[in-house]
């Protein structure tokens, strides 16, 4: 029974990193794919978001798993268009999910200078 609980955290150790991390990008790339492909058109040229067929979210600093990403890209939950691997393959995915990684998101509010809360 005992060694069954050291197996199964020794399992869950193991799984959870390997499940959470995404593979490794490189950003610089993943910044001149995210232009090439057209991300920007729609999330604009640094991730701040834009509109296609209403507002689009913005992407910079992106909490998503690197897993909804990638499934975002192959099967969008709406108005996307789709990226097949034919088109972007998983080693440029994981570059832009690098790249969006690597930009500032948006400032807490308490960051802004007091005259822009006020
Ligand atoms: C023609 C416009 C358009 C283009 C081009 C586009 N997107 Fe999107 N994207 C959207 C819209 C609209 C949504 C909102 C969800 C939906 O409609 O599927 C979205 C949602 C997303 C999301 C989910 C964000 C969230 O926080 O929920 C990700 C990630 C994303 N896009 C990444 C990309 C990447 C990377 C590219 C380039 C390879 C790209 N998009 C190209 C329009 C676009």
């Amino acid at each position: 029974m005992r060694r069954c609980l050291i197996f199964a955290a020794l399992a869950l150790a193991l799984a959870g990193p390997a499940l959470a991390d995404p593979p490794a990008g490189d950003a610089a790339r993943g910044k001149r794919v995210y232009l090439a492909d057209g991300c920007y058109e729609c999330h604009g040229r640094v991730g701040q978001g834009g509109a296609f067929l209403g507002p689009t979210p913005s992407l910079a600093a992106t909490e998503l798993p690197y897993d909804a990403f990638l499934q975002q890209l192959r099967q969008p939950v709406n108005n996307m268009p789709a990226y097949v691997a034919a088109v972007l393959p998983e080693a440029q995915a994981a570059d832009i999910y690098a790249y969006l990684k690597s930009l500032p998101g948006r400032p807490a509010p308490d960051a802004l200078p007091a005259a822009l809360t006020h």
